[in-house]
C-alpha cells in the first residue's frame, strides 16, 4: 500500500485506538502495509508522526494511546532530522527508566524506509535520521515537480472562511488594512496550496448611522451626482460626477454633523429612510459605497490580492433573528435600556461585568451584532469548518466576546473553529505614528508608489554603474521589488509585533528582505544557465542526487523542509517562519555554492546532480515566494 493511504490508515486507528483501547493494542500493525519510499507525499514529519503513534500503542497499550508522540525537528544536526521526546512523559505512568521505555519504543517502530536505526540519547530522547536514499528519492520528485515541489494536498481539507483587509466606505483604508490585506492574502495562497476550500472574504464597514449623515451632505451638497441617467440600479454612474476625495467628504459631512443642529435631524432621517429600504436613498448609498470600492480596487489590483466582498450590509436582514436566538437561548439581558449580554470570565478593568451590546436603546444593531449573524451564516451556508479574522490587535476583546457569545448560543456549533488573527500596529521608523513628514497620514497609493519609485532608482544607480540604462524590462522589474519589499518586510516580521515601517530596511540587498530573496533566486537561474549551456551533461534524466558533501546533504535536508514549514504555518498563522525558512535556505544553498563547483564539478554525473540541487532551491524560493504574494524575476 503507499505510504500517503498507509499515513490514513494509520491515524485512523490511532482515532480508534482512543475509543477502544484495548482492540487496537491487540490488532497487529500493517504488515501489509508497508510504506513505499518516497511515497509520503513529502511528509516525512507526518509520517514518523502516525507511526510513533502507532509504536506507542503496540508497545505500551492503554498508556501509549494516551501519550503525544512529540516528534519535532532536531535542535541540531548531529541529532539527526527529528527527535521524539515521548518516552520522557511515560516514565511516571508506566513507572519505568525514560531510556528503557524508548528502547521499547523504538522496538515497536517502523520507519525503517525513511530513518537510519533510531538512537537513543540522553535521559531518552530518540533521535531518527533520514535515509540518504529517501532525500535523494524526494529530490528527485521535487524536480520533476517545480510548481508544487510534489507536496501532497491534505487529505483533510476543510471549508475555511478568512475574513480580512475589511476597510470602512468613505472611510480611508489605513496601513492597518493594508497589514490586514498582505497578512490574509498570504494565509489564503497557503491554505489553498494545502489543498483546503478557501473563501476570502471582504467584511467591509458598509451600514450604520454615519451613513444618513454622508447621504444628506451628498444631497444636499452634490446633488448633480445622484441625477437620474436613464434611471434604474445599473445607472448608478459615481465617478461621471466627481465628488471629490471620499475622504475629504466625510470630513466635511462630519464637521456638517457635528455643526448644525437640523443637518443631524435630516441626517437622522436619512437613515432611517435608509433601513427602511428607500429607494432613493440606497440609490445614495449605493453610489457613496461604489466610489469607495473603486478606491479600495485599486489598492488591491497593485497587490494582486484576490477578495469577495461581502460587506456588514449582507447581513442586515439576519440581524432580527441573532437577538431571537439570544433571547431564546436565555443569555439576553437589558442593561440601561439596550440588549446585551453578559461575558463570562471576564471583568471590565473597574471589575464591572462585562457585557456586550448586541441592540441600543433606540432599537439599532452593533458591529458584533453583525459578527454573530456573520458567524451563524458562515458556519449554516457556507459549511465552514473554521473562521479565520485577520485584524489589529486592537480588535481581540471584541472577538473573544463575539466568538464566546456565539458558542453559549449555539450560533456556532462546537465543531467549528473561529481564530483572531491579530496583527500589532504600524509605526514609523521613529518607532511613533505612521504619518507623511508633513504630519498626515499616508494614503496607501503614496505609500506603495514610494516602494517602487525608489527600487527603481536604486536600479537605476546599479545599472549605471555597468554603462545601462533602464528600459520597459527594468521598470517592470523594479516594481515587482518594490512592491515585494513592502510584503516581506511585513510578513518577515512576528505579526503580533508592532512593526517599523522603513524603506530603507526593507528594499536593501542585505539580510532577511525581497530584494535579497529575490536577488538569490536570479542569481541561481544564472548559475542554472550557464551551466547547462556551457558544456551539455550528458547524464541520466533525471540525474541520480549526489549527497557526499555534507554541504550538499544540508542543503537536501533544507529543502526537504518546506512542507513542514506550511503544516506549521496552517496550524499556527505565523508567515514569518515562512520568511525564516528562506532565508535559512539561501545562507544554505551560499555554504553548498562555496563548497561544491556546480560549473566545475569533477564529473558530468555530479555536475547534473548539483545543478539539480539548484533547480530544487530556486523552484522552493520561488514557490514560497509566491506563497507570500510576491513574484519572482528571472534577472535582476
Ligand atoms: N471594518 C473593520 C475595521 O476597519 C474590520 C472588520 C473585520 N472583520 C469582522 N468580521 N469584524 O476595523
Amino acid at each position: 500500500m503507499p505510504l500517503r493511504r498507509t499515513v490514513h490508515r494509520l491515524s485512523q486507528q490511532r482515532r480508534s485506538a482512543t475509543t477502544s483501547l484495548a482492540s487496537a493494542a491487540t490488532s497487529s500493525p500493517p504488515d501489509t502495509a508497508r510504506p513505499t519510499q518516497g511515497d509520503d507525499g513529502g511528509r516525512p514529519k507526518d509520517y514518523i508522526e502516525a507511526a510513533v503513534r502507532q509504536a506507542l500503542v503496540k508497545a505500551f497499550g492503554e498508556a501509549g494511546a494516551a501519550a503525544a508522540p512529540m516528534v519535532t525537528a532536531a535542535t541540531k544536526p548531529e541529532f539527526g532530522d527529528y527527535q521524539c521526546n515521548a518516552a520522557m512523559a511515560l516514565a511516571k505512568p508506566l513507572n519505568a527508566k525514560p531510556r528503557d521505555i524508548a528502547q521499547q519504543l523504538i522496538d515497536a517502530l517502523e520507519v525503517a524506509d525513511l530513518c537510519d536505526p533510531p538512537d537513543i540519547a540522553g535521559p531518552g530522547f530518540i533521535n531518527l535520521r533520514l535515509k540518504p536514499e529517501y532525500i535523494q528519492s524526494r529530490i528527485t520528485a521535487m524536480l520533476e515537480d517545480e510548481s508544487r515541489l510534489a507536496i501532497a494536498k491534505t487529505t483533510a481539507p476543510q471549508r475555511i472562511v478568512v475574513d480580512f483587509s475589511s476597510p470602512n466606505i468613505a472611510k480611508e483604508m489605513h496601513v492597518g488594512h493594508l497589514r490586514s490585506t498582505i497578512i490574509g492574502d498570504t494565509l489564503c495562497r497557503v491554505l489553498e496550496f494545502q489543498g483546503h476550500d478557501v473563501l476570502r472574504l471582504n467584511h467591509v464597514g458598509d451600514w450604520g448611522t454615519q451613513f444618513g449623515m454622508l447621504i444628506t451632505y451628498l444631497k444636499e451638497e452634490v446633488p448633480q451626482a445622484l441625477a437620474d441617467g436613464d434611471g434604474g440600479e445599473g445607472s448608478i454612474t459615481a465617478g461621471e460626477v466627481d465628488i471629490g476625495d471620499l475622504v475629504e467628504f466625510y470630513k466635511k459631512a462630519k464637521e456638517r454633523f457635528d455643526g448644525d443642529a437640523s443637518f443631524k435631524e435630516r441626517s437622522r432621517a436619512e437613515v432611517v429612510r435608509l433601513q427602511a429600504g428607500d429607494p432613493d436613498v440606497l440609490r445614495a448609498w449605493r453610489l457613496l459605497c461604489d466610489l469607495s470600492r473603486r478606491e479600495f480596487q485599486v489598492i488591491y489590483d497593485i497587490l494582486g490580492v484576490k477578495l469577495e466582498e461581502r460587506g456588514e450590509s449582507f447581513y442586515n436582514s439576519m440581524l432580527g433573528g441573532v437577538i431571537e436566538e439570544l433571547r431564546e437561548g436565555g443569555l439576553l439581558q437589558e442593561s440601561e435600556g439596550a440588549q446585551v449580554v453578559f461575558i463570562e470570565g471576564a471583568k471590565n478593568r473597574d471589575d464591572s461585568a462585562q457585557a456586550l451590546i448586541v441592540q441600543k436603546t433606540d432599537g439599532g444593531y452593533m458591529y458584533s451584532t453583525t459578527d454573530l449573524a456573520a458567524v451563524k451564516q458562515r458556519a449554516t451556508q457556507e459549511r465552514a469548518d473554521r473562521v479565520l479574522y485577520v485584524t489589529d490587535s486592537g480588535q481581540a476583546s471584541h472577538f473573544d466576546q463575539v466568538f464566546q457569545v456565539a458558542r453559549r448560543s449555539g450560533l456556532a456549533p462546537p465543531s467549528l473553529q473561529l481564530q483572531h488573527v491579530p496583527f500589532g500596529l504600524v509605526q514609523g521608523e521613529d518607532g511613533k505614528k505612521f504619518k507623511t513628514r508633513s504630519g498626515d497620514t499616508v494614503k496607501l497609493k503614496d505609500l506603495l508608489d514610494e516602494a517602487v519609485r525608489i527600487a527603481a532608482e536604486d536600479m537605476e544607480k546599479r545599472l549605471a554603474e555597468e554603462g545601462r540604462g533602464m528600459g520597459e524590462e527594468e521598470r517592470a522589474v523594479a516594481r515587482k521589488v518594490g512592491l515585494g519589499a513592502v510584503k516581506y518586510a511585513d510578513l518577515s516580521m512576528n505579526r503580533e509585533s508592532n512593526y517599523r515601517f522603513s524603506y530603507a530596511k526593507m528594499l536593501s540587498l542585505q539580510g532577511n528582505t525581497a530584494p535579497y530573496m529575490m536577488y538569490a533566486y536570479a542569481r541561481i537561474q544564472g548559475i542554472r544557465r550557464r551551466a547547462t549551456t556551457s558544456t551539455p551533461i550528458s547524464t541520466s534524466d533525471p540525474p541520480r542526487i549526489v549527497l557526499e558533501h555534507p554541504a550538499e546533504l544540508t542543503l537536501a535536508r533544507t529543502l526537504l523542509r518546506l512542507p513542514e514549514v506550511l503544516t506549521e504555518l496552517e496550524r499556527d498563522l505565523y508567515p514569518n517562519r515562512l520568511c525564516e525558512y528562506l532565508f535559512d535556505l539561501s545562507q544554505r544553498f551560499n555554504q553548498f555554492y562555496e563548497g561544491c563547483p556546480v560549473n566545475a564539478a569533477a564529473t558530468d554525473e555530479l555536475r547534473a546532480s548539483r545543478v539539480a540541487l539548484c533547480s530544487v532551491t530556486a523552484a522552493t524560493i520561488k514557490l514560497s515566494l509566491g506563497l507570500l504574494g510576491i513574484d519572482v524575476v528571472e534577472k535582476l
